[in-house]
């Protein structure tokens, strides 16, 4: 008899909660699990995996020996944590403040208009992941982004038309 897809499903689930525990304790191997031990490691899970997946909430706070609600506290309160996987694209809006004295906030209604995502958020086809980031060290250029890790400055309506136009062919 062939496995069933929810069959394969829950075995999936389970490869991939036995990986994290894996990774999980590893990392705190390296790391330690003392006080002050979470961001490291949040941050460690986020490089090994993309994002915090929710099923990693409760094998932190074992391994650390803190509460479930610390852990999802300070992954939901840092904008810096994603918790669903990225898009295939990344585009990172400079949310500061000399960008947005260069119309910043206008750039990014016109961005969120466009991929029809807010910030922190990832399209429904997987294609586009909207972050902000607060100074990119190009105060001069504004308003300015981050696309695929590449800055980009002066970005007005037909600089933003042609970016997105590139992502998406
Ligand atoms: S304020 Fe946007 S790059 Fe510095």
């Amino acid at each position: 008899m062939s496995a069933t897809r929810n069959d394969r499903s829950i075995a999936g689930d389970a490869t991939q909660a036995d990986d994290y525990a894996a990774t999980i304790a590893r990392l705190v191997g390296e790391i330690g699990d003392e006080q002050g031990a979470l961001l490291p490691l949040l941050h460690a899970l986020q490089g090994a995996f993309g994002y915090i997946d929710d099923r990693m909430v409760p094998l932190i706070a074992a391994a650390l020996n803190i509460s479930r609600a610390d852990v999802h506290g300070v992954v939901t309160f840092y904008h810096d944590f994603r918790r669903q996987p990225a898009g295939r694209h990344r585009v990172q809006l400079c949310r500061a403040e000399s960008c947005q004295a260069r119309g910043a906030a206008a750039i990014e209604r016109l961005v969120t208009d466009r991929l029809g995502v807010g910030i922190g958020e990832t399209s429904a086809d997987g294609r586009f992941t909207l972050d902000a980031v607060y100074c990119l060290g190009l105060c001069a250029t504004g308003p300015n982004a981050m696309v695929d890790g590449a800055p980009v400055s002066r970005i007005d309506p037909a600089t933003l038309d042609r970016l997105l136009g590139d992502l998406v062919r």
